[in-house]
């Protein structure tokens, strides 16, 4: 039996081809579902590349105009909803050109003179992410700003600091969330790079090698705002360079993301109970009546492999490529958008959850008592008296071992006689010298967890960002 025929509108190329695709290979190879959000783009590179052709004298002045004014008409209409992205082309460059030609005629068709639709997209894909980026560094900003929202609020909140999970030295939740905060930072410094490097135009590189018609790249360059030129029709045409950057810079910040939700998750659970997530931000179960779940974090947490993949997604899809278009690169933009969507979302996800959670202050504070996280300040305070430093560590071990059989919850427990039969240097100052809020006040140095030092890593931290 005779497949289906694709009733699909003519695409751009039919000329060469005799034959139609049939119905569902002519969807397979079509973009339009993923590409469409590429559309005001698209106008925009049009109405340069057209407006270029009329000074130039390569198309008449007046056809040059006719064809602005009808793109300004189409967005405006698309705006409106009074024109409407029809599925059934292959993709928004032929839908835009088919528009063009529907409502000019003979005029709509000049618009293509020296132009491929691999230089076109490529320009659309620039233009479209010099508008993306910077929204995703404001939604990083906000999250930012909301952290340390928090932290200024908690610089003398202490709270126990972990490695390996285990209770180490006490900290503030200010020292907590600027160690967040750091990170996001450098996510936003990552995406204002991955910006700069991007913003070229790659209009006038044509399918490959350019054209024989006298095109003004600068001035296209200009009108669409671009910083420079690329510097060669067939890197303009190939280079995805800034896909992969855009999306491994993506990955990177939703991996901190999902290791803040690491933390948000342990929090939340009845074993540490630090935080209490608002009602509106959590979910509940099926089954089991009682329960609060943190499923807004799981999720974030989870959704950070989709954006790790998509980056192995766009270096898979480029690594084989034989300069300089094909059609696999068309697949670029799928992985990419899905990264932008996804880090969008959670970055609005996470500040809403973080900044309507209830942190448990008495409860942290309590946690710093028992885990011995004053051992260290300890044998640092035997160091201020001169013992070398693996001497202190001995001693405060022992203090430690000593405590624990005993029962008892702190070095702070045992008495003067019996800390001095560790060490005669000690003195009645060591108790004051260990509480959990002494031992984040005295390190003081920059990058530590004193109030006064926390207080100015939220400066510099507001002000890089
Ligand atoms: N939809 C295509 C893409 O996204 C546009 C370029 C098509 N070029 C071609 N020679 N078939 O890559």
């Amino acid at each position: 039996m005779a497949k289906k025929k694709s009733s699909n509108t003519k695409p751009l190329w039919a000329g060469r081809l005799s034959e139609k695709p049939e119905e569902e290979a002519f969807l397979f190879q079509a973009s339009i579902n993923v590409d469409k959000r590429l559309v005001f783009d698209d106008i925009a590179g049009s109405k340069a590349h057209v407006t270029m052709l009329g000074r130039q004298g390569i198309i008449p002045k007046d056809s040059a105009s006719k064809i602005a004014k009808e793109l300004d008409a189409m967005c405006s209409d698309l705006k409106e909803g009074k024109l409407k992205i029809d599925e059934k082309h292959e993709d928004i460059h032929s839908f835009l050109e088919f528009v063009l030609t529907e409502r000019l005629g003979d005029t709509g068709k000049m618009v293509h003179a020296g132009r491929s639709r691999n230089d076109q997209v490529a320009v659309a894909f620039r233009l479209y992410l010099k508008r993306a980026i910077p929204l995703l560094q404001t939604e990083l900003a906000s999250l930012v700003n909301v952290l340390l929202d928090i932290a200024e609020a908690n610089v003398n909140s202490i709270m126990p600091g972990y490695t390996h999970l285990q209770r180490a030295q006490p900290v503030t939740l200010a020292h907590h969330l600027c160690a967040w905060a750091c990170g996001l930072q450098r996510d936003h410094s990552r995406l204002a790079d991955t910006l700069k490097r991007l913003d070229e135009c790659p209009l006038g590189s044509g399918a490959l090698a350019g054209t024989s018609l006298p095109l003004d790249r600068k001035l296209t360059a200009a009108t669409l705002k671009f910083a420079r030129l690329s510097i060669n029709s067939m890197d303009g045409v190939a280079d995805r360079d800034f896909a992969l950057e855009l999306s491994s810079a993506i990955a990177i910040t939703m991996t901190h993301l999902s290791r803040f939700c690491e933390d948000v998750v342990i929090w939340a659970s009845e074993e540490f109970k630090f935080i209490e997530l608002s009602e509106s931000w959590s979910t509940g179960s099926s089954i089991m009546p009682q329960k609060k779940n943190p499923d807004f974090a799981e999720l974030i947490r989870g959704k950070s492999g989709r954006s790790a993949g998509n980056l192995v997604a766009l270096f898979t899809l480029l690594k084989g490529l034989p300069y300089a278009y094909n059609k696999d690169l068309q697949e670029d933009k799928e992985a990419l958008f899905d990264s932008i969507d996804t880090l969008s979302a959670c970055l609005r996800m996470f500040k809403g959850m973080i900044q309507s959670a209830d942190f448990n202050l008495k409860r942290m504070k309590s946690a710093c008592i028992g885990g011995f996280l004053e051992a260290t300040d300890t044998a640092e305070y035997l160091v201020r008296k001169g013992v070398p430093f693996r001497a202190a560590h001995e001693i405060a071990a022992s203090l430690v071992r000593e405590c624990i059989d005993k029962g008892l919850k702190s070095i702070s427990g045992l008495d003067i006689a019996e800390l001095r039969k560790n060490s005669k240097l000690f003195e009645e100052d060591i108790y004051k010298a260990i509480t959990p809020l002494a031992c984040v006040r005295a390190r003081d140095l920059p990058g530590g967890p004193a109030p006064k030092e926390v207080k100015r890593q939220i400066k510099q931290l507001r002000r890089k960002i």
